[in-house]
């Protein structure tokens, strides 16, 4: 049978006390709600509803690339008066699949797993056993443990509220049973709300088996309502992204201690120290060390590249055994032949760096052309900006800029030119020649240096 994915994320999330509607409160830099819209993309989803309410519109326009269909639910009458809002879209003969835009973890194997319960005959329902249980509505089985219904908390007897399987929330039907039950809802309970939960008892008193199945971990049925929530499945998320990455082959120093916030594809043999951040997507070949304190943001580097700690590199691309850092800034658009270093305290934007050149400390090249083994000596910067424009400096192989340099683009050095330090170069310079512009050295006899008044 296709599938329909409903998502309620229509709450207003007051405890995160946040100007942002709670979905979009961002998980490992991805809103909540993506991670769940991309589960039931997983799934193979025919249709994705989002029920939106509060906020709702800052919702739709921070997801609007994503191919869902919005339905809005004006007043938060409960979960199945939320549900009930997207019926006119479903269809009767589609699973139907309810997840939550706050409970971000749950994996594509546990809901397939759920989904498998479904039939003309019975439906799935995704339970917790919980060690504390308060809060949740709890699963009410007979003496024959057969599912009969769910009894939220505040309208829970004692003898109930000692029940420690509860209600995840998520469950999935057939779309016409589903919407038949949906149109008998009353709100005569503790809450005066429409209970998605009293679909249960419907079920059962129309001879449909409840038929439940749990998540592998508990937090992949998590929700989050506030901040202490949100870094806790955050911390448990990354957890699992470096044992996942340790299981690869990867060595991480603490994977305490490790950020993925994207995605990465890894060689063998790589080494990733304390405190490194990995965002968007990023790719990192054989051999590849990391060192501590790195941030590296939609890159890919070669076979043995080596970034020493407290380096950033965004939007580049290195080739094989470059050696970055420490203290290294490499910012977009910068692709790096192979064994090319950059040293300490270096900045590289827009740059394409021929193999093995050297730019090892101080350095700025933006906007550049350099080509192979140059050595740009420490403090030389390419001034790429007039104050209006961007301009490209170009640097031939084999030339040797001298320290401490100004390279005035727009500029072109020849090949093998060399560059005497501290020169400012604002016009193109001859091949294998040496240029500097340079005042005269002058010692100064007479002069006496001051002292100070007594
Ligand atoms: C619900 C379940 C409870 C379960 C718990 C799991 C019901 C009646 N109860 O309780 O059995 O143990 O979740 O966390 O379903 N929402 C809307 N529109 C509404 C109401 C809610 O979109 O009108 C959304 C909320 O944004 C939230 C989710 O549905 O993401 C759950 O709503 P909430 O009010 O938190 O339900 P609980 O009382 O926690
Ligand atoms: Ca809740």
């Amino acid at each position: 049978m296709d599938l329909s994915v409903v998502i309620l994320a229509a709450g207003q999330g007051s405890r995160m006390r946040s100007k942002l509607p709670k979905v979009l409160h961002k998980l490992a830099h991805k809103p909540l709600l993506t991670h769940v819209i991309d589960v039931a993309e997983k799934l193979s989803a025919q249709d994705i509803h989002v029920v939106y309410g509060h906020g709702g519109e800052v919702v739709r326009d921070v997801l609007s690339e994503r191919n869902v269909s919005w339905v809005k639910q004006e007043e938060q009458l409960g979960t199945g008066h939320a549900v009930a809002q997207a019926v006119p879209h479903l269809s009767d003969d589609h699973v139907v699949l309810v997840l939550y835009g706050d409970v971000p973890l749950t994996t594509k194997e546990t809901l397939q797993q759920l989904l498998e319960q479904v039939s003309t005959k019975s439906m799935g329902l995704l339970t917790a056993v919980l060690e504390n249980p308060h809060g949740y509505g709890r699963i009410v089985r007979n003496s024959d443990n057969v599912v009969q219904c769910i009894t939220e908390e505040k309208d829970a007897t004692d003898e109930i509220r000692k029940i420690r399987e509860v209600n995840t929330g998520i469950l999935a039907a057939e779309g016409g049973k589903l919407k038949e039950w949906l149109g008998r809802l009353k709100n005569n309970n503790a809450q005066g709300e429409y209970y998605l939960t009293d679909i249960i008892a419907m079920a059962v008193n129309d001879g449909m088996e409840v038929k439940t199945s749990h998540a592998a971990a508990v937090e992949e049925v998590e929700g989050i309502n506030n901040r202490n929530q949100l870094a806790k499945i955050e911390r448990y998320y990354q957890r699992q992204q470096a044992e996942q990455l340790m299981t690869a082959g990867v060595t991480m120093k603490d994977p305490a201690r490790f950020d993925l916030r994207g995605t990465v594809e890894t060689g063998m043999d790589v080494t990733i120290d304390i405190n490194v951040i990995l965002e968007g997507e990023v790719v990192l070949g054989n051999d590849v060390e990391i060192g501590a304190n790195c941030l590296l943001r939609n890159v890919t580097l070669g076979d043995g590249c080596v970034i020493l700690p407290n380096s950033i590199i965004e939007n580049a691309q290195l080739g094989c055994q470059c050696a970055i850092g420490p203290f290294a800034r490499i910012r977009p658009d910068t692709v790096l032949a192979d064994r090319v270093k950059i040293g300490n305290f270096v900045e590289v934007k827009k740059a394409h760096v021929g193999e093995e050149t050297k730019i090892n400390h101080l350095s700025y090249v933006g906007d550049s052309i350099i080509g192979r083994d140059v050595n740009i000596g420490a403090g030389a910067i390419t001034c790429n900006y007039d104050g209006a424009n961007k301009h490209i400096t170009e640097i031939g192989d084999g030339a040797f800029i001298g320290s401490d340099s100004q390279l005035v683009a727009p500029v072109k050095i020849g090949a093998g030119a060399t560059i005497g330090a501290g020169s400012t170069i604002t016009t193109d310079t001859p091949e294998d020649t040496l240029t500097l512009t340079r005042s005269k050295q002058r010692s100064v006899d007479s002069w006496v240096r001051p002292q100070k008044k007594k």
